[in-house]
């Protein structure tokens, strides 16, 4: 049996579709069963990070797990619940969604990949076989965008038009996550996930464009306003610096380059862009 957290969420989610695709026996762990779709052939095990008794009856005769944690001031201390109660279970393989670049010196000043970084010590010293997948950005993300791009043919960006972000499509991630939970030799191996190629604010525009066939724009925003903006809808303040924390650091670069993972692991290209924008176009208004 082979666990799944986070199986509502973007990774999660294609892992979980990726296993069941492979015919594998797939549990998720899901916090409220009642807005969820369950798909065909998964059982459900209700629970969460903060409820110990909850991950051990989730993990009852599970072999294998998928960690995924969410982006909160709080994932040490919830990931690291989730490693404790493996450890307890007996789990023969942990695969865990860390983040691109967690093992570089010097991440301390992005609490994103500083959490990232602690969470892949906490999962070396627990003694459980692992394996890390280290993605980029998200393509996902844009669907936080999608209103703005259907009903205004815009996307909002701080990013300034010089810089680039070898985005992944999450699909990949799920795909990537599946192999390595259901095929020996990953053990013991942290994999660098990235998109196809490189892209600037104009580039995912042009890519919209042809996909839905309609001119779509990106608006500069001043970090400053964002920040305002997020904060006035609810994201936690922790967030809204870590996100402006990586927003520099895709400034410099450090997040444009493609790595060959994907495409050596999977045996065709990562997913680009367009593949992306067409699963969704729906969604987009296309
Ligand atoms: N987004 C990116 O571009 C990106 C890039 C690289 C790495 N990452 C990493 O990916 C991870 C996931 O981030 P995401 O924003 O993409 O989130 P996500 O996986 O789409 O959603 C988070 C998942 O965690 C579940 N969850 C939240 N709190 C929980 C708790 N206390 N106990 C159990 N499950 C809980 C959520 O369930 P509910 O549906 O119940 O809320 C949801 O399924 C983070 O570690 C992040 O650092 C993200």
């Amino acid at each position: 049996m082979i666990l799944v957290t986070g199986a509502t969420g973007k990774t999660g989610g294609a892992t979980l579709q990726a296993l069941t695709k492979l015919g594998a026996p797939v549990r998720a762990l899901v916090r409220d069963p009642n807005k969820w779709h369950v798909p065909e052939g998964v059982e459900v095990a209700v629970g969460h990070f903060e409820d110990p008794a909850s991950l051990d009856a989730a993990l009852q005769g599970v072999e294998k797990a998928y960690l995924v944690g969410a982006s909160t001031e709080q994932q040490v201390e919830q990931e690291s619940a989730f490693v404790a109660a493996a450890r307890r279970a007996g789990v023969r393989h942990l695969v865990r969604l860390s983040v691109i670049g967690a093992d570089q010196p010097g991440v301390g000043a992005m609490r994103f990949a500083a959490y990232h970084q602690i969470l892949e010590r906490v999962v070396r010293e627990s003694g459980l076989p692992w394996t890390f997948l280290r993605p980029n950005g998200f393509m996902q993300n844009y669907l936080g965008q999608a209103q703005s791009l259907a009903q205004q043919g815009v996307f909002y960006s701080s990013l300034s038009p010089a810089a680039k972000v070898s985005h992944i499509d999450a699909l990949d991630i799920g795909a990537v996550a599946a192999k390595t939970l259901t095929e020996p030799g990953h053990e013991g191996q942290a994999y660098t996930l990235t998109g196809p190629e490189p892209l600037s604010d104009d580039d995912i525009a042009a890519r919209f464009s042809t996909v839905l066939g309609r001119p779509i724009k990106h608006i500069q925003v001043p970090l400053a306003g964002t920040r305002e903006t997020m904060l006035a809808n609810g994201f936690p303040a922790w967030n809204v610096d870590g996100l402006a924390e990586l927003w520099a650091l895709y400034e410099t670069g450090a997040a444009a380059g493609v790595a060959p993972d994907v495409e050596r692991l999977l045996g065709h290209p990562a997913r680009s862009f367009e593949d992306f924008v067409r699963d969704h176009l729906t969604t987009f208004g296309g």
